[in-house]
């Protein structure tokens, strides 16, 4: 027996956006008999999340993970559902998590993939949101990076994607003053009017800089997500003792391959490191990197409690969904158009979208 997936992989690098030549896809036949020694699963893939890490893992270049091999089907992780099993305690109709790849059925063997857990108030999509790896990101860069404290003034980039969002919400969670830079007006109406920030400001706008500095003044946690020229602007705003987390720097993710050309909307800026690390010694402060994944032993509590955060509608959720496999390759790059709100993931099966 066997059954037909279709599977997207890397055929060639690319130096700056992904474009038609970078990914090949291919039909091909997946035999569908599954190991009984050990336990293994079929499942049919619902949702993949695309997210801005999986552009470093098509450089040829050392980092937390190998990059993807040239021929490689693209790695992801997703939610599917499993529609054959060989293992003794997933069962065919189970939701499970798992880096399935771009592809539309993958067989797994059962120690890597997570069978979800759907609380009331949750929907599984929420895997790939708060309770998956953006919103543990943001709890633990936010709670045990920053140590954010009530009342502090808290600075958020990057503020109304997947991670940024969470971050903002926890911050105003802990009693601190948020402030979200975001680059467009829906942006910051979406972040303002829904999840509640005490100002969000577009950082494409010519006043960007003085409206800064008017609405944060001084700030006590600047939670970084883009790096650049934003990240260098916080430098000059820190109060005595305070903490720059770094999370992400996605406004030089593609410049820092080798020959690359920059995407970005400064075409002419180059990467050009901090300039305004000096303030770190006369405040005192901390800047300081993080990966997610090494706080793996502690994630099931931390879904626990938000999991009771989304049910009490403290932490709310928003999901941009683009519609078919085969929109993957040009699904990354929206992240770095900024053409994302909240959390961007593809449906790949006819799963109806939930209204979240
Ligand atoms: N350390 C960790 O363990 C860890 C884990 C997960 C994610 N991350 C990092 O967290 C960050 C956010 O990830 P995410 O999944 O939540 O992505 P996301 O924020 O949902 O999407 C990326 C956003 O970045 C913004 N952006 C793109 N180019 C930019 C530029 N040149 N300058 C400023 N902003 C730019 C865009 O929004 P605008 O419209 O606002 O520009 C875009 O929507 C990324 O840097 C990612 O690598 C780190």
């Amino acid at each position: 027996m066997s059954i037909q997936t279709l599977e997207i992989r890397l055929s060639e690098r690319p130096t700056g956006h992904v474009n038609s030549k970078t990914f090949v896809s291919e039909s091909i036949s997946l035999s569908t008999t599954l190991s009984s020694s050990s336990g293994h699963v079929l499942v049919q893939v619902d949702w993949l999340s695309i997210d801005p890490a999986m552009r470093g893992w098509l450089d040829d270049k050392r980092s937390y993970l190998k990059p993807v091999q040239i021929g490689e089907k693209m790695r992801a992780q997703g939610l599917g559902t499993v529609i054959k099993s060989s293992s003794k305690t997933i069962k065919v109709g189970d939701i499970v998590r798992g880096t399935f790849g771009w592809c539309t059925y993958a067989i797994m063997a059962e120690k890597d993939v997570e069978p979800l857990s759907l609380f009331p108030g949750v929907h599984e999509l929420d895997f790939l949101g708060i309770l998956g790896l953006p919103g543990l990101t943001a709890y633990f860069g936010l709670f045990d990076i920053a140590q954010i404290k009530q009342g502090e003034t808290l600075v958020v980039s990057g503020a109304a994607g997947a991670v940024g969002s969470v971050a903002c919400q926890l911050g105003k969670l802990k009693g601190a003053k948020v402030i979200a830079l975001a680059g467009s007006d829906d942006k910051v109406e979406w972040l303002e009017s829904d999840l509640g920030v005490h100002k969000a400001l577009n950082y494409k706008s010519p006043t960007f800089i003085k409206d800064f500095k008017a609405a944060v003044g001084y700030l006590d946690v600047y939670f970084d997500n883009v790096g650049g020229r934003i990240l260098d602007l916080c430098l000059t705003r820190l109060k005595k003792n305070a903490r720059v987390v770094l999370c992400g720097a996605i406004s030089d993710y593609i410049s820092i391959t080798p020959g690359a050309k920059r995407f970005t909307m400064y075409p002419d800026q180059k990467p050009q490191g901090l300039q305004a690390y000096l303030n770190l010694i006369s405040q005192t402060a901390k800047i300081q990197g993080f990966l997610v994944f090494d706080y793996a032993s502690k994630f099931d509590g931390v879904i626990r409690e938000m999991n009771q955060w989304i049910s009490e509608n403290k932490l709310k959720r928003r999901f941009h969904i683009v519609e078919g496999l085969e929109k993957c390759p040009e699904s990354m790059n929206m992240l770095f158009t900024g053409a994302n709100i909240g959390k961007l993931v593809v449906k790949v099966s006819a799963k109806v979208s939930p209204k979240l």
